[in-house]
């Protein structure tokens, strides 16, 4: 049995105060103990969010780090820096990280290798563009970017797989239930062979873009969904909560 993860994606969103805002409002509401709940606020809100997040049910998260310890990398962020302030998590790979910032697999791949050295729990995006999904070729790219960012990569008990198929991502217009369902059984399926059956069994594969209160039931009800890494409804408390409790 999967624990259910629901994540939080903040993007280039909420200050110091707002962020102190949002967390005092969610601890205040009653947080479930049978599922991972993750939030990734910006790297300036980061100290704070570590201090109010302290043994309550909520993890923190980073939305990108560099894959070096330290060096003559101006703006960028390393996993060391990410420890030191607590973070749990990392993003990697975010669909805008790859077409804003031209991410690629091989730097992604980089990025995944060092927060496993520095124990910090990736999660790895992946996800088609609307030209390769209606050229039919979703299955390749989500395949392609998987085993690419895996690369070299031995064991995947601490990664969690993000499908985030980018013409779902802050469009509105969500990945059917079954479209998801399609997607993440190939990519257990693309698990088992690369590495074995307990390990794809045991991962746990999130579905992003465009996920909201009124759809989260239906497609966290899919066999493989193991839960949602959103963005927009993320970002206000009682939704979240809703998205929380998809169950209730
Ligand atoms: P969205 O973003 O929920 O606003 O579509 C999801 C994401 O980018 O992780």
């Amino acid at each position: 049995m999967r624990r259910p993860f629901i994540a939080g994606n903040w993007k280039m969103h909420k200050t110091i105060s707002e962020t102190i805002d949002f967390i005092n409002q969610l601890n205040n509401l009653d947080l479930p103990a049978d599922k991972d709940i993750l939030i990734c606020p910006p790297f300036t809100a980061l100290n704070k969010a570590q201090k109010l997040v302290n043994g309550t049910k909520i993890k923190l998260g980073a939305q990108n780090m560099h894959f070096e310890e330290n060096g003559a990398f101006t703006g960028e962020i390393s996993p060391l820096m990410l420890k030191d302030i607590g973070c749990e998590y990392v993003i990697i790979g975010h669909s805008e990280r790859r077409h804003i910032f031209g991410e690629d697999n091989a730097l992604i791949n980089n990025k995944v290798k060092s927060a496993l050295e520095h124990n910090i729990k990736p999660v790895l995006c992946i996800g088609e563009k609307t030209e390769q999904r209606k050229a039919g070729k979703t299955k390749d790219v989500v395949k392609n970017q998987l085993l690419e960012c895996l690369e070299d990569i031995h064991n995947i008990t601490k990664i969690t797989i993000a499908y985030e198929p980018v013409w779902a991502i802050g469009t509105g217009v969500n990945a059917t239930p079954e479209q998801a369902e399609e997607v993440h059984a190939y990519i257990r399926s693309l698990i088992a062979e690369r590495y074995n059956k307990e390990a794809a069994s045991a991962l746990r594969i999130l579905y992003g873009g465009s996920v909201k209160p009124e759809n989260v039931k239906a497609i966290m009800a899919q066999e493989n969904v193991d839960g949602v890494l959103v963005g927009g409804a993320s970002l206000h408390a009682e939704k979240f909560f809703k998205l929380i409790n998809f169950d209730k």
